[in-house]
């Protein structure tokens, strides 16, 4: 990372990463297609923000929660999104925790906790009917009632698996026999004429989007984030990568802790070997974020006892890839992107995604390979209990030279099990 860029551009980086954000649940709906529905979203809140004579600050933090508020999917099983017909009750249940995990995601950064807010109401109705609060009329914020209007009209006129995209009388027909119950009567009006004149047209990319991108990037988003973001190395990056950290926990509640203990013993090795300070605090964020790229696999095969099908291994050999796309669109992360994305390949050429040898890897990867290989090994799984460290240290020495770099491998091997143990432990939550 470069130290400059983050520095003098801490706010770009925040609104860098929410725009990642959203890119990551369009990836992780492959099997359920959102057609660019939260870019959408994102695009008519401002439209409909502007005609209402909202702030510009407001519209802009309408913009991102437009953009990310459906974030909380991740954490819902594909087969659940992806299935055709009618939900069972737990089903629906499962699916509405969308909204209260989205809110978690956002208010793990600094200062959005209105925003986070936003996205954990986008499903509460104006009779009181909604969920997860059950909030009635007034108590709903205005900046809700926009997102919550675009979002259904913008969902009807989106094609589903279930159905093809609504022609727009249908969806207008829906939306007026729901006036008064799922929304606020004088907002819904507001937003059927809009439609009606065309200033506004669900289901429809435009080229504002574009602008709009643009436009709020390089805006400060966060209210009072500005001491937050105060200090040197890792604590300027903490808000950045622990809203990374955070998605790919929601997305799958067995990998928590993986992420952690691999950035712990990457850094540690990378401090045994002696490395600059610079490449430690690479190899402590590389750990960190080097599966980002596992939301884009399905829970079910991540979970999954036994050998993958060759239809799973594919998808699941592609998630370095997707780590290197995802954290990429960070400019101060692209190194780590790079890391990242090499964090599968071995040092004799025989790895993936990209079948790199040792010599064209980063030696940062190769570090994460070996403290990735330990924890996968030793940690429990859906499926299984966690196996023994002399395992874990039988396959690390077995593959010198052939998996694994042997300088890292060896650093590895002079330490002990205890020792790790003990320095996993410094840091449990
Ligand atoms: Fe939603
Ligand atoms: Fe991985
Ligand atoms: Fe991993």
């Amino acid at each position: 990372m470069d130290d400059k860029v983050f520095y003098s551009d801490r706010e770009k980086i925040l609104n860098e990463s929410l725009q990642t954000l959203a890119l990551v649940l369009e990836y992780n709906t492959r099997d359920y297609p959102a057609h660019q529905h939260a870019i959408r979203v994102g695009e008519g809140c401002v439209i409909i923000g502007e005609k209402l004579g909202l702030k510009p600050d407001t519209l802009l933090r309408m913009y991102y929660a437009g953009l990310l508020h459906d974030i909380g999917k991740i954490s819902v099983d594909q087969k659940i999104l992806a299935k055709k017909g009618k939900l069972t009750d737990h089903e629906f249940e499962i699916i509405k925790k969308h909204t209260i995990y989205g809110s978690r995601i956002l208010a793990s950064l600094p200062g959005l906790n209105e925003l986070a807010l936003w996205v954990r109401w986008h499903h509460e109705w104006w009779n009181g009917t909604g969920y997860p609060d059950g909030l009635i009329g007034d108590e709903i914020p205005i900046e809700v009632q926009i997102i919550s209007v675009i979002d259904c009209f913008d969902s009807l006129q989106t094609p589903r698996l279930d159905r093809e995209r609504l022609p727009q009388e249908k969806a207008f027909e829906i939306l007026e026999s729901e006036s008064g119950t799922h929304f606020n009567p004088e907002m819904l009006k507001c937003v059927l004429e809009m439609v009606k004149e065309k200033t506004l047209l669900p289901g429809k990319s435009s080229e504002k989007f574009l602008e709009l991108k643009e436009k709020y990037l390089n805006v400060s988003l966060s209210r009072f984030s500005s001491g937050y973001w105060e200090g040197s190395g890792m604590a300027g990056l903490y808000p950045i990568i622990r809203l990374f950290a955070q998605v790919i926990d929601t997305k799958n509640q067995y990998t928590k802790g993986h992420s952690l203990r691999v950035s712990i013993l990457s850094k540690f090795l990378a401090e045994k070997m002696g490395m600059h300070p610079k490449d430690i605090l690479r190899a402590e964020i590389a750990g960190l974020l080097h599966d980002a790229g596992k939301v884009t696999v399905p829970t079910e095969i991540l979970d999954k006892p036994g050998q993958p099908t060759e239809e799973e291994w594919q998808m699941i050999k592609k998630h370095p890839g997707y780590s290197y796309h995802i954290l990429k669109g960070i400019t101060a992360l692209k190194d780590i992107a790079k890391i990242a994305g090499c964090h599968h390949e071995k040092y004799d050429g025989s790895g993936y995604p990209l079948k790199l040898t040792g010599d064209k890897t980063h030696i940062i990867s190769q570090i994460i390979s070996i403290a990735d290989t330990y924890d996968a090994v030793t940690s429990a799984r859906a499926y299984r209990e966690g196996q023994s460290p002399q395992l874990a240290y039988k396959i690390i020495r077995e593959g010198i030279g052939t998996q694994f770099h042997p300088q890292v491998a060896q650093a590895f091997l002079d330490t002990s099990a205890k020792y790790i143990n003990a320095l996993f432990d410094l840091y449990r939550e």
